[in-house]
């Protein structure tokens, strides 16, 4: 019996965490399995209603469950608020309250979408990297941090045990992988990254059959795009990661195609990469598949089922190779199709599997 938590979000983040919802229940009927999924306020759709973004409820139900499953949080009608109330406050809020350190976003480029970035497809047909993001450390949490009329200051710090754990876990993965470990820092400016690379080295003393490539972030950024087949596994910092990670969404055909899972040591959270896309937001049109490949890696993580992850990967295989588009991943000559019929797609597949 599993329980997961569900906090849908702003904009399009119930669109898409339904479409998750559909995939999560066809399966637990097919395998049998008792899962319960409980809705709880987040975000915007929280202040809304209680004049908070993250209420002690929905922090305990979050903490009391197997998993959480996110849509995206924030939006125009919350973007003046005082900085610390803003809904982005409440997910790095949520992130640190369940020490959500490691965030792990895989960028695979389906073969059926190799046509649909804006990148040629030679060069990106066959990529599968993995970005492994510091998630509640570095410049994100660092104080001070503020601002007044005449200045605006943060401050990013990294403690030894926030780097040395990620490097772990990133070797570890690697280990798993093709043994190859990329670390983008920004060493050759900042101390701080000075630091992250000294102690990835001395991580690296413990897995000496990976390869470890250190790269800085602004070379990594043009890398990325110039030839994404270079990279298994990559291992930066909060800020870095957030960056990058966006370019790798672009490099699988959209932002709309990237899961993630936040892992910590007591907890886990599964969200889309990307945001709340208020200017889509209510139309229908999001690409349900960042999130519900997001479920697929909660199977894998969480409930340790990878064979029911690998399900729903090729289900949504399947159905991108019989011509589902959504608008972002579509190109002029593909008929355009909605998320509740790109759902209806996945599920049908799945079912007929
Ligand atoms: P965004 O990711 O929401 O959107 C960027 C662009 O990508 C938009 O054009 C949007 O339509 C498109 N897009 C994003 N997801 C898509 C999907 N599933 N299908 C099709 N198109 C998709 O980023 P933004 O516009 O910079 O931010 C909007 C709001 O979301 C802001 O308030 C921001 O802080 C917030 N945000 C939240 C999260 C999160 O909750 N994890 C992540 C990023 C941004
Ligand atoms: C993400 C988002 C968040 C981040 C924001 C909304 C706080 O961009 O999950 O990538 O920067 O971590
Ligand atoms: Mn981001």
């Amino acid at each position: 019996m599993f329980k997961i938590v569900s906090i849908p979000g702003d904009g399009i983040g119930p669109e898409v965490v339904a479409s998750a919802i559909r995939v999560i229940n066809t399966l637990a009927r097919q395998h049998g399995l008792e899962i319960t999924i409980e809705e709880h306020l987040f975000g915007g759709a929280s202040y809304d209603v209680h004049g908070e973004m993250l209420t002690q409820e929905t922090l305990e139900a979050c903490r009391k469950c197997d998993a959480v499953l996110l849509g995206a949080v924030g939006g125009p009608k919350w973007e003046n608020l005082p900085h610390e109330k803003k809904p982005e406050a409440a997910l790095l809020g949520i992130r640190k309250e369940l020490g959500l350190f490691a965030n792990f976003r895989p960028a695979k480029v389906y073969d059926a979408l190799v046509n649909a970035s804006s990148l040629k497809p030679e060069i990106l047909a066959g990529t599968d990297f993995m970005v492994i993001r510091e998630l509640t450390g570095g410049i994100y949490f660092g104080e001070p941090r503020g601002y007044d009329d005449t200045r605006g200051w943060n401050t990013m710090v990294y403690e030894h045990y926030e780097v040395e754990r990620i490097a772990r876990l990133a070797f570890d993965a690697a280990m798993k992988r093709k043994k190859q470990l990329v670390s983008i820092d920004k060493a050759n400016v900042l101390e701080s990254s000075q630091f992250w690379r000294n102690i990835v080295h001395e991580v690296h003393k413990d897995f000496p059959e990976v390869e470890l490539i250190d790269m800085y972030v602004d070379n990594a950024a043009m890398q990325i795009v110039r030839d994404p087949k270079q990279f298994d596994v990559i291992v930066t910092k909060n800020l870095f990661g957030d960056i990058l990670s966006d370019i790798s969404g672009m490099i699988t055909g959209s932002l709309g195609m990237l899961p993630s899972a936040s892992i910590g040591s007591s907890h886990a959270l599964y969200e889309p990469i990307h945001g709340s896309a208020p200017d889509i937001a209510g139309q229908n049109k999001a690409n349900p598949i960042a999130t519900i490949a997001s479920a697929a890696m909660m199977f894998e993580h969480s409930f340790c089922m990878k064979n029911v992850a690998d399900e729903i990967y090729s289900a949504i295989e399947k159905t991108l190779a019989s011509g589902f588009r959504t608008a972002d991943i579509a190109n002029p000559e593909d008929t355009i199709v909605s998320t509740t019929e790109m759902t209806d797609a996945i599920v049908a597949n799945l079912e007929a599997s």
